[in-house]
């Protein structure tokens, strides 16, 4: 919505927004028109692009156009002046980013402290006597300094190395303030740069956690794993990422609007609709329509595929049956009729149709992403995981059906361990991305998601 749509908005229905500079990527309207719907409430949601020169405009707009508005980067600071009230904490941090209307006025909280304070509730972070390192010095890192005050913390803020405006934590005397290249020793590590985000997804803040780290929440959420959150996996350290943060000060703001708490329930499925949404903006920054499961045989690429296009609401397509839809006969059919070779030029052809897809999980074959060409087919218009799995997992899976040919064989053991070490090679060149998929499906899943 722009300004002049937001002055002609005449519905009954109650309106909110959020604004900011920029604002198009803003994953709040899905999340509030989902919190919305799923508590049965009327209301509806937009966004505005609104620069610091239309500031002043909006809020005379707003006070008689919208019940509430959420307030995003760079404006944080600069509503505070154009309110009527300043609710206590976000006056002390000078910072809001809830504004409710009442009879024409404007009353600012602030809800991204409660945000971060729910992230340490849910993942059970005792704070008392902790050393807790935040990198960055920007809005979101004063919020979780707030979120951390009193609470008998050994709190640190640590800069960029070449940092010239003065930090917010200059003189706070609870508050320690150092360079990203001198962190001290901390068991929490919490990343509120941008550094990780989207277009800097190889790069972490820091390029090791510190020994004593026990968790390490990164507020960005898109991707939702970022390069430090991984690091933190794989040294068995929990973390957290920043999409619960965005889910609760959300929801805390539309307390606040409606004057009534938003159920647990709205609350799971924004949660999954928002995870959803991260992964599909990431697919299209990847400039992909489609994912292509690629791996061996029994790998779960049909069961983990059916999950993974619920999970992102996309069409789920198994490649195998649209070769079977197409010869009008079973897999085993055709290679007893024609043999292998026919077998892998259809698959070719079905590949190179499915290479238009938009908005689908497709299964491949296990053998697909081993030839070379199959993959090129694909690779511009699928990202292609390839879903690496141990030979017992494998062999459980494939032992459970008779329906693929390569396994009529009196010791399938030896054959998956055979034909996967003369194929490994291939599929590890012909992928994006590579996961391990010896898990349950969920987890298989969500790794997926992560990766993304
Ligand atoms: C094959 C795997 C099968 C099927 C065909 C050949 C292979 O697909 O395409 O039997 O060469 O590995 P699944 O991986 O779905 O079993």
């Amino acid at each position: 919505m722009n300004l002049q749509e937001l002055t002609a908005y005449n519905s009954n229905t109650p309106l909110f927004a959020v604004i900011g500079d920029p604002i198009e990527h803003s994953v709040s309207p899905l999340l509030h028109k989902t919190l919305y719907e799923t508590d049965g409430i009327n209301a509806d949601y937009t966004s505005l692009h609104i620069t610091d020169d239309t500031l002043r405009e909006f809020t005379d707009i707003a006070r008689k156009k919208l019940c509430g508005f959420n307030v995003t980067i760079p404006h944080k600071s600069a509503i505070i002046p154009y309110l009527d009230e300043v609710d206590e904490t976000a006056r002390m941090m000078n910072s809001v980013n809830t504004v409710k209307v009442i009879n024409g006025r404007l009353h600012g909280y602030n809800t991204d402290i409660l945000g971060v304070i729910a992230t340490l509730e849910k993942n059970n972070i005792e704070i008392k006597g902790k050393s807790v390192c935040i990198l960055g010095s920007g809005g979101a890192s004063k919020s979780v300094v707030y979120a951390l005050l009193n609470q008998g913390a050994e709190i640190t803020v640590a800069r960029r190395k070449n940092s010239t405006t003065p930090c917010f934590a200059d003189n706070m005397p609870a508050v320690n303030v150092t360079t990203l290249d001198n962190l001290p020793d901390a068991d929490i590590i919490i990343n509120t740069t941008p550094v990780g985000m989207t277009a800097s997804c190889a790069d972490t803040p820091i390029s090791d956690l510190p020994e004593r780290c026990s968790f390490v929440f990164d507020v960005i959420y898109t991707p939702l794993e970022t390069t430090l959150l991984k690091k933190a996996s794989e040294k068995s350290i929990e973390c957290e990422n920043g999409l619960y943060m965005l889910l609760i000060q959300g929801v805390r703001a539309d307390e606040i609007w409606l004057d009534r708490k938003i159920s647990e329930n709205a609350i799971k499925a924004a949660s999954d609709i928002l995870e959803a949404g991260v992964v599909k903006n990431r697919l299209a920054h990847r400039k992909k329509s489609s994912i292509l499961l690629s791996g061996f045989m029994g790998c779960g690429k049909s069961t983990v595929g059916k999950a993974l296009s619920d999970k992102l609401g996309f069409s789920f397509v198994d490649a195998d049956a649209e070769i079977v839809k197409k010869a009008g006969m079973s897999i085993n059919e055709i290679f007893e009729k024609y043999g292998e070779e026919h077998f892998r030029k259809l698959e070719t052809d079905v590949l190179k149709e499915l290479s238009a897809c938009t908005d689908t999980v497709i299964a491949s074959g296990g053998g697909a992403m081993v030839k070379a060409q199959n993959f090129d087919a694909v690779k511009d218009n699928s990202l292609v995981i390839y879903m690496d799995a141990d030979e017992d997992f494998l062999y459980k899976n494939i032992s459970k059906s008779d329906e693929r040919p390569l396994m009529k064989t009196p010791d399938p053991k030896t054959r998956i361990h055979e034909l996967l070490s003369s194929r490994k090679t291939n599929y590890e060149a012909h992928n994006h991305i590579s996961i391990n998929a010896s898990m349950p499906v969920h987890a298989v899943v969500y790794e997926i998601m992560k990766r993304i």
